[in-house]
């Protein structure tokens, strides 16, 4: 059985809009219903829990209303994504252990169903498994002082995306240990947990996360790339 989490109660700061990015409209329609239709795409028989912030639920009714969508069960976020998360695995409470539950960004609306499939097939003989992807940037380690930095060897990092899959057993044992700044996805909380065999599968540079308007006529690009209304050619 598969569950996924859509995370989507961020306030989207870092974007400046006064409506967070999620419900801005993207080829035709909020963002975050382009996530949640390439989730039913790739999984059509699976759950899938939506968090939103409490006071954004009545809005996303509305849009849910104007486009015609059916919307996911709706779970209430908190004040960082660790806590929306949690949330989300506190109402999963009477689904099985065994279920594999996939937790992905409400920012990521081009994830595609390959990588989905991809990150879920890995995940079911490991402690978990998330999509990453080479760094393109040269990459430099600020000292401590915050003023002098050093090259570092990119070949050794990796960026890393979502969705990050694992199973709602583990998810519930790592969510139930105590919060640290360090948790910025849910492969460090699992780590965090003891879990240590997680597998880096290869993610999408299409995959991007929609943090600032620039990001946005990305998105908006290859999504018409991926779906021309006008064909050059007969
Ligand atoms: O802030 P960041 O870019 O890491 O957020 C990643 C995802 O987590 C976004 O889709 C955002 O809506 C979600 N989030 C959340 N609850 C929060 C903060 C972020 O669901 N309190």
């Amino acid at each position: 059985m598969e569950i996924t989490v859509i995370v989507a109660a961020g306030s989207g700061s870092r974007f400046g809009s006064e409506l967070p990015k999620q419900f801005l409209p993207l080829a035709g329609k909020p963002m975050l219903m382009h996530t949640i239709e390439a989730f039913r795409k790739a999984l059509p028989s699976g759950k899938i829990i939506l968090v939103l912030s409490p006071g954004m639920i009545p809005l996303w009714e509305d849009l849910c209303k104007t486009h015609g969508m059916q919307s996911p069960q709706i779970a209430e976020g908190g004040a960082s994504r660790w806590e929306s998360v949690k949330h989300a695995i506190e109402a999963l409470k009477d689904d099985p252990a065994s279920a594999t539950v996939l937790v992905h960004d409400g920012a990521r609306p081009l994830v595609s169903a390959d990588l989905i499939k991809r990150v879920l097939a890995y995940a079911r003989n490991t402690d978990g498994a998330l999509p990453a992807v080479p760094v393109t940037d040269s990459i430099r380690k600020i000292s401590e002082n915050g003023v002098t930095s050093e090259a570092v060897d990119r070949s050794l990092y990796r960026a890393v995306q979502t969705p990050q899959a694992f199973s709602l057993w583990r998810l519930r044992e790592a969510y139930s240990l105590p919060y640290d700044e360090a948790f910025t996805d849910d492969a460090s909380v699992i780590a965090a947990a003891g879990f240590e065999n997680i597998v880096l599968v290869e993610g999408s540079p299409e995959n991007i996360k929609v943090t600032t308007p620039i990001d946005m006529v990305i998105a908006e690009t290859i999504l018409s790339a991926n779906n021309p209304k006008v064909s050059c050619y007969k």
